[in-house]
């Protein structure tokens, strides 16, 4: 039987790198798998090629390449890049581009990695936390769910994915403990002692994978998706255990948090801040249960440590 092809944006990256390597894993699923990338001679490119993925260019910024690599694809799976620009209008254009592109090519089930627009939650009149740009709160978050719209406008038959906080910060995102001035680990984050939904971006790949093995019944449905709810002292006592060594859970105010400086901190300090006030509402839309239905081999955050802790960085 011929095999029904996913082409996947952000092949070489977490999310679209995690539904790559689930498909490649599975070669009796009746999947097979056409990476995108900028750079088909990438050493990332290379290596998805070598696992047996067919891999093609593609730009999201390009949306004739995005045609091109759509074409005779069952399905596809969209993600932006934010952090690459901090431009929530180019997220906005990068998105719409995918969804015209699938429409074009005629997939059966696109899968959109969006998130909530928190507006509906905190309009821009309401003064907890401050309006980015003008007109965004999370702007990472409402400008991804600003393009939902255009998925379902053109009639694509879309899921819409809404993932989790990546325990990969930890290594690459600068996210992870950092020693204080008393020479202690710390792990800063402004969670007070809400939950934070969190996951391996493998899974978030894996998840994706469980939504298109399932057929039609997700498409037309917003699902989200998380591997653990955990306090932020949850997440110092795993790390503590796995690391070895002390971690404390410093909690800031989202104050403080959007006064460190680093690009995008008053972005990530108002999503803490939208995490921490509407836990009910963001856990709410990310059930473990649902999650580990989609994708059996779902890690907890300490089995994930198992095996990744030796790869967080520690100053
Ligand atoms: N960090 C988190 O905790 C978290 C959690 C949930 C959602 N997110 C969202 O995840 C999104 C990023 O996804 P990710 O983490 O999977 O990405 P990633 O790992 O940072 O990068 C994915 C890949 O995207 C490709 N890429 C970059 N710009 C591109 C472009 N213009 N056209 C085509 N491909 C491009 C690059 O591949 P090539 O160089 O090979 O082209 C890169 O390897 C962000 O929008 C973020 O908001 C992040």
């Amino acid at each position: 039987m011929e095999k029904k092809i996913i082409a996947v944006v952000g092949a070489t990256g977490a999310q679209g790198g995690g539904l790559v390597r689930a498909i490649l894993k599975d070669p009796q699923g009746g999947f097979g798998v056409r990476a995108i990338t900028r750079d088909v001679n990438s050493d990332k490119a290379k290596a998805l090629a070598a696992l047996g993925a067919e891999v093609v260019a593609g730009d999201v910024d390009d949306i004739s390449s995005l045609k091109r690599a759509f074409k005779g694809a069952y399905g596809v799976y969209c993600v932006t890049f934010y952090w690459a620009h901090f431009s929530p209008e180019k997220e906005i254009a990068e998105a719409t581009a995918m969804a015209h592109a699938a429409k074009e090519a005629g997939v059966k089930h696109a899968i959109w990695s969006t998130f909530e627009d928190t507006r509906k939650w905190i309009p821009l009149s309401d003064n907890r936390m401050p309006t980015l740009m003008g007109k965004y709160k999370v702007a990472h978050f409402d400008a991804k769910s600003e393009a939902d719209h255009v998925f379902t406008d053109l009639g694509v038959p879309t899921t819409f994915l809404l993932t989790s906080f990546y325990w990969e910060n930890f290594i690459y995102f600068g996210a992870g403990p950092k020693k204080g001035p008393d020479g202690k680990l710390a792990l800063t984050m402004p969670m007070d002692d809400k939950k934070l939904p969190s996951i391996s971006s493998e899974d978030i790949g894996k998840c994706a994978y469980g939504i298109f093995k399932n057929g039609s019944e997700y498409i037309g449905k917003t699902v989200g998706i998380a591997g653990e709810h955990l306090t932020g002292f949850q997440m110092a006592s795993a790390l503590t255990k796995a690391l070895g060594q002390e971690v404390k859970y410093n909690n800031v105010s989202p104050e403080v948090y959007r006064s460190f400086g680093f690009p995008g901190a008053e972005d990530m300090g108002n999503m803490f801040q939208f995490k921490r006030d509407f836990q009910q509402v963001y856990c709410g839309a990310r059930s473990v249960e649902f999650s580990r239905k989609l994708n059996p081999a779902l890690q907890t955050f300490e089995a994930w440590l198992k095996t990744n802790a030796s790869r967080i960085p520690l100053e």
